[in-house]
């Protein structure tokens, strides 16, 4: 997801161990690559490459850099591959100011034909040099920094922050629309960073900046401008009080409450980055080509592999068999040659069920490609292209935004390839924020009836049936509860022997099923059990269920997805409420590099 610091201090001092730490301090994003700038008098210092900031750091020695004013930034690939060039910050034309973003521009490709055209020198393919040479293009007519960065504003599309400093200045500019932007004040120093763990071992004295804010920075006192018309905007500092390991967490309680809320801003970032990958046509051309087209994953990975298929069917009239990566070998790797494609979906990319399925299906000569959130990791090398899932580092070890991603590729794939309009999808990130929002009541609400449970159902149908899956798995993972995830129509074929008085049964509603979806609740509440209903408002849900989580009513194939926030939300706080620690259940491991 990227990071940037930057630091204004009086006099020219030794800045690269501050900056090092300051990067270290970021990693928890995610990141590919790293460098570091410092600008002292007319002289600016500029190191960079792909890798691991320990690696980076040691390489080009960043420890001895000095300068007056100093600028790291962590990149993970959006826009061109991880490389020196497309590590940041980058320079200007003439080399004299220097800069790093992070954030999506969206219109990169566009802006890079232009900078060209105008004879500027364009070193790579990174949108985050085109945040440098938007600036540049004002100041070179003229403009101060304030005005020159409010008309890149207007150029630069996406959502992003970025930082940027000249030689002969005493200063640092920087700008947030979208992405975070925190502002430190210290004794003798300012500074800014996308996030608080870099600041807060320098100052506690801070000022949160909002969209549309652009902050000033020299040495003693910082000043924040309006980008809309480029008054004054006056705020007082706040002292953070938290400890180190809550400001980690983004002030949640644990990683994978913070990872549920961060959902609908890596879903805009991950549309915004399909919509200009390259990749999705590679893969598209080729599924369009296929014989058997397979989708293969392994837990929360293979759910989103089962939603993608049905996903493919209903949007694009395509056939695809979604399989758990083990059995593909033995059930499916003796029928697959040249003619076949498959997409390896892990988060990790390096989980060995995945990649031993992958190594068979490669050896056969099927067209094998990825999707993955670990850039580097083993799938993504060994694939003929993948798709990031974006959602910077997952720390917590049940997946929740990566999972809502791979649904969003899957989806975004699907509506590539039956020609549909894909403006409904723009609309994910805000509906998904809503769900977020309208579903913590309800949720909190069920808690403590459900919890007396051991043995629980969550059935689903058509598109929420992988949703059901997810929603079982994700309550046997950290409330240690027995869930089942089943489609509906089979709970009657056995289960339901299990239902007396309160029992517990989830019922995930997709819009087109909620007949269906009657029928089962009726099934359930007529022997006792307590049938709660997730879907949209619909007086049939409610005259008939036990109770009704409500999630917004979003176009069809969009709703499934949004049926997951409450169940993880759930989960979550069913196994707080047990006084487990949902972020490391026991037993389990983030990534499984074992049989
Ligand atoms: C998800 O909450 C689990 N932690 C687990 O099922 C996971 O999805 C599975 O192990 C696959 O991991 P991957 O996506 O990294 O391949």
């Amino acid at each position: 997801m990227c990071g940037i610091f930057g630091i204004v201090t009086q006099n020219e001092q030794q800045l690269g161990p501050i900056l090092v730490e300051a990067a270290r301090r970021l990693t928890y994003r995610g990141y590919d690559s790293v460098g570091a700038a410092t600008i002292s008098g007319s002289k600016i210092d500029l190191r960079k490459d792909k890798g691991r900031v320990e690696d980076v750091a040691r390489l080009y020695n960043i420890a001895e850099m000095r300068g007056q004013r100093g600028i790291t930034q962590l990149r993970w690939a959006t826009f061109g591959e991880p490389s020196q060039a497309n590590s940041q910050p980058h320079l200007d034309s003439d080399g004299d100011m220097v800069g790093a973003h992070n954030g999506n521009v969206v219109n990169n490709v566009e802006l890079r034909q232009q900078f060209i055209a105008e004879g500027m020198t364009v070193r790579s393919t990174n949108d985050g040099e085109s945040c440098v040479h938007a600036t540049e293009r004002y100041i070179d007519r003229g403009m101060g920094f304030i005005d020159a960065i409010r008309c890149a504003y207007q150029d630069l599309q996406g959502d992003y922050a970025y930082v940027i400093g000249r030689i002969n200045d005493d200063k640092l500019y920087a700008i947030k629309k979208g992405s975070g932007l925190v502002v430190g004040i210290g004794d003798g120093f300012t500074c800014v960073s996308s996030d608080l763990p870099s600041i807060l071992p320098l100052t506690k004295k801070i000022i949160r900046l909002e969209d549309g804010e652009i902050v000033t920075l020299w040495a003693e006192k910082v000043e924040l401008h309006s980008v809309v018309d480029g008054s004054l905007i006056e705020r007082a500092p706040e002292i953070i009080t938290e400890e180190m390991s809550s400001v980690q967490k983004g002030g949640y309680a644990h990683f994978m409450l913070k990872e549920i809320h961060e959902q609908p801003q890596v879903a805009g970032e991950l549309l915004h980055l399909l919509e200009n990958s390259r990749d999705v046509q590679v893969i598209l051309d080729r599924i369009g080509k296929a014989r058997n087209v397979f989708f293969i994953g392994c837990g929360t990975s293979y759910h989103a592999c089962l939603a993608g298929a049905v996903y493919f069917a209903r949007l694009a009239q395509r056939a695809v068999i979604p399989v758990l990566a083990p059995q593909f070998t033995p059930q499916y790797l003796p029928t697959v040659g040249p003619l076949d494609v498959g997409i390896f979906v892990s988060q990790s990319g390096e989980t060995k069920d995945v990649l031993d399925a992958l190594q068979g299906a490669r050896a056969t000569g099927m067209a094998c490609f990825g999707m993955a959130n670990v850039i580097g990791s083993t799938l993504t090398r060994i694939t003929q292209a993948w798709l990031p899932l974006t959602c910077g580092y997952e720390i917590s070890v049940p997946a929740t935004k990566t999972f809502t991603n791979q649904l969003i590729t899957f989806l975004f794939l699907a509506y590539r390839l039956g020609g549909r309009d894909r403006a409904e999808l723009s609309a994910l990130p805000d509906l998904m924020q809503k769900t977020i929002e309208q579903v913590g009541d309800a949720v909190e609400t069920l808690v403590p009836a459900v919890n007396v449970w051991n043995d629980l159902y969550c059935l689903g149908f058509g598109t929420s049936y992988p949703i059901a899956l997810e929603g079982a798995l994700k309550l046997k993972e950290i409330t240690y509860a027995h869930c089942e995830g089943m489609l509906s129509t089979e709970f009657k074929h056995g289960p339901l022997s299990a239902v007396t008085d309160g029992f517990p049964v989830l019922f995930v509603t997709p819009p087109d099923g909620v007949p269906l979806i009657v029928s089962g609740i009726n099934e359930v509440t007529c022997r006792g059990g307590r049938a709660i209903a997730v879907g949209e408002q619909d007086d049939r849900l409610v005259a008939n269920a036990s109770d009704l989580i409500v999630i917004p009513g979003p176009p069809r194939e969009i709703a499934a997805l949004l049926a997951v926030i409450p169940l993880q939300l759930l989960s979550y706080r069913m196994a707080v409420a047990r006084g487990y620690d949902p972020d490391f259940p026991r037993n389990l491991s983030k990534t499984l590099t074992v049989d």
